[in-house]
Formats: structure tokens, sequence, C-alpha cells
């Protein structure tokens, strides 16, 4: 259950206050990194204003770009110059102000190939980064893997009963026709291959799926999010208004 007593759930009054501490979570697991610092970002809106902040000289100077590699947890089947494209926020808000070297940016590939083959090109480059084709859960792949919540409690692109959620062997799928446009995802266990891994919740919007993911109802794909770490909570006062956030 991805919040159970063991997680660490942290809630603050703004998505803006939420944004400065997650900056600063990330300079410190930056820290305790090795020759490589991996991390996997997560689409939608809540990251923006953290991936803005990492930017500011204030972060910037604190993370080791030479030596970080990023990584997407999923990518809409869009090009990655397209509004909707996950590549394209992080690089608008991030990557194109910092000196991270262009072959450490990993985007999935969603131009000139079908979904199906996307997904699998990924597969190969996590696999190339990580040496190996099977997970050791002592040597996890990332070191942060950045999550969001859909309102319906998906997570990454893995959507509620949909059928890449019982997926253990490929590392990457296709996701069709669940919301437009198409998908590509991480599966659950390159999702778990992370040192830590973030939840990222703001918003009055998500305060039903939160309580659900809360109670552990295996129908919301966030619910059964593991970690080979230990997984935090990041939330917004807004979301975290539901009675099981009353006493944290
Ligand atoms: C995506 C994301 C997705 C996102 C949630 C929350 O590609 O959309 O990876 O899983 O994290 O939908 O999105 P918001 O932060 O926009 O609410």
């Amino acid at each position: 259950m991805s919040i159970s007593t063991a997680s660490q759930i942290r809630i603050f009054d703004t998505p803006e206050q939420l944004a400065h501490q997650v900056a600063d979570w990330t300079v410190e697991q930056a820290s305790k990194s090795g020759a490589r610092f991996a991390l996997c970002l997560s689409g939608g809106e809540t990251p923006k204003r953290l991936y803005e902040l990492l930017a500011t000289p204030a972060y910037q100077a604190r993370i080791p770009w030479d030596r970080t590699h990023c990584f997407w947890g999923d990518e809409r089947v869009v090009p990655h110059d397209d509004p909707q494209s996950n590549y394209h926020m992080a690089w608008e808000a991030l990557l194109r102000h910092v000196p991270i070297p262009a072959e450490n940016i990993h985007a999935i590939p969603t131009e000139h190939m079908s979904p199906a083959a996307g997904a699998a090109a990924y597969a190969t480059t996590l696999k190339r980064f990580y040496g190996a084709d099977t997970l050791d859960s002592r040597r996890p792949l990332f070191d942060i893997m950045l999550l969001g919540l859909g309102e319906d409690g998906h997570t990454a692109s893995l959507f509620p009963g949909s059928p890449t959620l019982t997926e253990t062997e490929r590392w990457v799928v296709p996701v069709m026709g669940e919301t437009p446009p198409d998908r590509i995802t991480l599966t659950y266990p390159v999702l778990a291959s992370s040192r830590v891994t973030a939840f990222l919740v703001a918003g009055e919007g998500k305060r039903d799926a939160l309580a659900r993911v809360r109670a552990g109802d295996p129908a919301l794909p966030a619910s059964r999010v593991q970690s080979a770490g230990e997984i935090y909570w990041f939330i917004d006062r807004a979301a975290a208004a539901a009675p099981a956030f009353s006493r944290v």
C-alpha cells in the first residue's frame, strides 16, 4: 500500500510551499546519490512549479547536473514540442535552463514509431542505463521517482481497470484508448525501482482519490505503488482536507 504508516506524509498550506519543500528535498536526495543521480520525472501540472524552482540560481547550483540523468515515468504520444508533452513541459520549465548534458536527458520516444515501438525502445534505454535486463531490489534504477495522482486515482499512465496494472515482465508499455492522447508508461516493477519515491498532490480535486488511496483502495492504481525505499507524500492543505488526514 503506497500510503502506509511507513510513508512520510508532509502537508503544506499552499502549492508554492509544497514546491519549495520538494525542491529542498530533491537537493538533499541528490547529495546522497552516487556516481549518477537518476531522476524520474512526472508529467501533469503539479510538478511544474518544482521544475521551475530547480532551474532558479538558488537551487540550480545545488544539483550536480553533470552527473544527473533525467527520465520520465510516462509520456503522451504527441510530438516533443507539443504543449501536451511531458517532455516539453519539463524542457521549458527546467531542462533548457540548466547545464545538464544533452545525452543525460532520456525522453520517451513518441515520434516516427508506434507507441509499442516507443515503449520497447525506452525499455532498451532503461536497461542500457541500468546495465542489466532484470531489476535487483538492492540496486534501484532511479534515485528519485516523482509521481502524481489523477482524480481517478491513476499515477504515471497506469489507469483504473487497465490491463497494464498486472504487467510484471515488460518495463514500459503503450497505453491505448484510455484518456486521449495515447500514452507510454513505465510499469509497477520499474516505478518501484527507486531509492525514494515522492507523490506530489495538490488541489481540492484530489481529495477523494487521496482519501481512497489512504484507505488502501486497490481499485486506484496509485494505491499499489511500491518502492525499494521510502515513499513520501507531499500534499497541499486543499487536497489533504479529507478526514483521513485529520490526524497527520
Ligand atoms: C501525466 C502524468 C499523470 C499526472 C496526473 C496528475 O502524464 O498526466 O504523468 O500521471 O501525474 O494526471 O496530473 P496533475 O498534476 O496535472 O493533476
